[in-house]
């Protein structure tokens, strides 16, 4: 890690079958060639927290579970971060929100970028969290790659994302110098 600025790249989904790891793969490869900074994926499927089980308003940072203190520990260490996410009925899913609620100044003011996926590109994915990180007064770069994918992606046909995802490297590399900007 070194003194490189610690970016991690949250899986949204946590779907079984999910293509989620592939995106957020694929975004790191090109981030790992096109930056200096370091890149750590967080799978929230190796961090199920039940839903919404703090007793306590968690911008007060009290935690009464084990699992809230790790994972606070765990996104302490981010310096920006990366949302990767699908969309779910023109939304983000439920799983990532929760993630999400279970703690507040571990993302307070930090650098974010939030990178969609789906069949329009997951707009509505990417506004609603649009939205959430503005309330969590984090600091978002002006662009925020949208990956479209086809019909046939949705239903299951096999992704390469080098070849289907190359119309979006030029978005995704300028979001990450964007970010690179802010850390
Ligand atoms: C519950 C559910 C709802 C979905 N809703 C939408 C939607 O509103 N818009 C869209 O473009 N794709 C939608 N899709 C398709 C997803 O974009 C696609 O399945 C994608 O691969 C989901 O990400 P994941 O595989 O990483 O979970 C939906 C998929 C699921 C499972």
């Amino acid at each position: 890690m070194g003194s490189m600025p610690n970016v991690q790249v949250i899986l949204g989904s946590v779907r079984a079958g999910r293509l989620c790891p592939k995106v957020a793969d694929w975004v790191v490869e090109l981030g790992r060639r096109s930056t200096t900074l370091n890149y750590e994926l967080i799978d929230l499927a190796d961090w199920p927290l039940p839903m919404d089980d703090e007793p306590g308003i968690p911008a007060q940072g009290i935690y009464a579970q084990a699992h809230t203190r790790a994972w606070s520990e765990k996104i302490a260490g981010g310096d920006g971060f990366i949302f990767v996410t699908p969309q779910y009925n023109w939304g983000y899913p439920a799983g990532l929100k929760n993630a999400i609620d279970h703690l507040y100044k571990e993302w307070h003011g930090k650098p974010v970028t939030i990178i969609s996926y789906g069949g329009h590109g997951g707009s509505k994915s990417s506004s609603q969290l649009q939205q959430v990180i503005t309330g969590l007064k984090m600091r978002p770069t002006e662009t925020m790659p949208q990956i479209v994918l086809t019909r046939e992606m949705i239903n299951g046909a096999p992704v390469e994302p080098a070849a289907h995802f190359r119309p979006h490297e030029d978005s995704v590399r300028q979001a990450l110098a964007e970010l690179v900007a802010l850390v």
